[in-house]
């Protein structure tokens, strides 16, 4: 069963709230080149696009043509990218074989069949091709600042796969870990700014969070907001590379 459903109001709060700052833009930038030699002319799939900011990054930065793919109807109505193609990672909607390389940014934990996804992405890759994996992991949320202010959500990441689950599911198709890194990203230039556009729906572990332990987190974020109203919101999200 998926972990949420992105309907109106979640894809409303997720595009609203969960596109980077050039700052943290920058970063992913610097970390996805090392490990993703393309250009104008490649093509690279982004799977589970969401509304689209990563497929419009890449466009931007490399000249790619992306071909971004995404199950929910209000997160495509939102998209930064014109070209979404609605499916999903388990039955990508593509034909062709070939492609450059793959991106999944916050994405593998709402993959029930994570196998299933792998064997589509040998599918459509080239052999060579690299798969990477922007994720918060099971066991290695502590770079997320929202946990700081929320930690009971840490144990809805118990329900995210681990990187070695992630490892151990692509294996089959073919595909072996070459790289791991924390990448810290400026998620919000303001912790006031952070306390005050938060929508709880644009985030996973505190959409399924008791409303008592989201009340009291959001306590903790707004003294905290009260405290350092300019302090820069910094998060390290994991990087996983397979090929
Ligand atoms: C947290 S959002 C991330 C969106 C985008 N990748 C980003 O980082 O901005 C997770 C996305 O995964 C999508 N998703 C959920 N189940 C999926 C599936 N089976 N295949 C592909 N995408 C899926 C959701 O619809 C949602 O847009």
């Amino acid at each position: 069963m998926a972990m949420m459903a992105y309907d109106e109001p979640s894809a409303a709060a997720f595009a609203a709230t969960r596109h980077l700052p050039a700052e943290g833009l920058a970063s992913w930038r610097a970390a996805v080149s090392r490990h993703l030699p393309v250009g104008p002319g490649d093509r690279v799939l982004d799977v589970g696009a969401g509304t689209g900011a990563w497929a419009a990054a890449f466009r931007d930065w490399y000249g790619v043509r992306v071909l971004a793919v995404e199950p929910a109807a209000a997160m495509r109505a939102r998209s930064a990218y014109p070209e979404m193609v609605a499916g999903r990672a388990e039955a990508l909607p593509i034909a062709a074989a070939g492609l450059d390389g793959a991106w999944l940014s916050t994405v593998v934990h709402h993959l029930p069949d994570l196998p299933a996804v792998a064997a589509e992405l040998r599918r459509v890759l080239r052999p060579g091709a690299p798969v990477l994996i922007r994720s918060v992991f099971a066991g290695r949320g502590g770079g997320v600042s929202l946990f700081r202010w929320f930690p009971e959500a840490l144990r809805v990441l118990d329900g995210y796969p681990s990187v070695a689950e992630v490892c151990a599911a692509f294996e089959p198709a073919g595909f072996a870990p070459v790289a791991l890194e924390p990448v810290p990203q400026v998620s919000a230039r303001s912790l006031r700014a952070a306390a005050d556009g938060l929508r709880r729906a644009a985030h996973t572990p505190l959409a399924l969070l008791d409303d008592a332990d989201y009340d009291r987190g959001l306590r903790r974020l707004r003294a905290a907001a009260r405290r350092t109203p300019h302090a820069p919101v910094v998060d390290a999200l994991d990087l996983l590379v397979l090929r």
